[in-house]
């Protein structure tokens, strides 16, 4: 369950500045921006907001493979540890429309690592030559 002290909701294209806020790769990556709108206009970006500040954001795809797919999850350095992540999570699991939903993180990410195990991950794979010092792990949440 989502903490109280957070609000979980679909991202409008004004909370692009507040995600770009979180994220600093936002500003540098034209990819991550373009990623980002498109999914907003799909309804498939979702932002948390915690004390009335957005706090992070999910963006759904199904671009892997055509199944569901969690391209982007990000809370801001300052939120992290407090549920935010695993509330965003949470939200996009009910979101998704097949019965299994997919992510990657790389292998050194330690913190999304623990926070897919929480959430009953599994793995599913491991992408090598993206970042030839750091495989890319996939993993995968089989829902109903
Ligand atoms: C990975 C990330 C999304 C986690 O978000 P978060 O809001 O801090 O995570 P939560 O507070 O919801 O954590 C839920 C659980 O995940 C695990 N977890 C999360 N971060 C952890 C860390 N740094 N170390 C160990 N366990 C961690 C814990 O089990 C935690 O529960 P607990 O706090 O009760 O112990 C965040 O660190 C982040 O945005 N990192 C940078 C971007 C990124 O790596 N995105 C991942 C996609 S590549």
């Amino acid at each position: 369950m989502a903490r109280r002290d957070l609000l979980v909701r679909l991202a409008a294209t004004k909370d692009r500045r507040a995600i770009s806020a979180c994220d600093p790769s936002v500003a540098r990556e034209l990819n991550r921006r373009e990623l980002i709108d498109s999914a907003i206009a799909a309804r498939q970006c979702w932002v948390v907001e915690r004390g009335g500040a957005v706090a992070g954001y999910g963006v759904l795809t199904t671009n892997f493979f055509a199944r569901d797919f969690v391209a982007l999850l990000f809370v801001a350095e300052a939120h992290r540890r407090n549920g935010v992540g695993n509330a965003i999570l949470e939200t996009v699991e009910q979101a998704r429309r097949g019965d299994r939903l997919f992510t990657s993180t790389s292998e050194s990410n330690l913190a999304m690592r623990a926070l897919l195990t929480s959430r009953h991950y599994e793995p599913s794979g491991t992408i090598l030559n993206l970042d030839p010092a750091d495989a890319e792990l996939v993993f995968v949440k089989f829902l109903r």
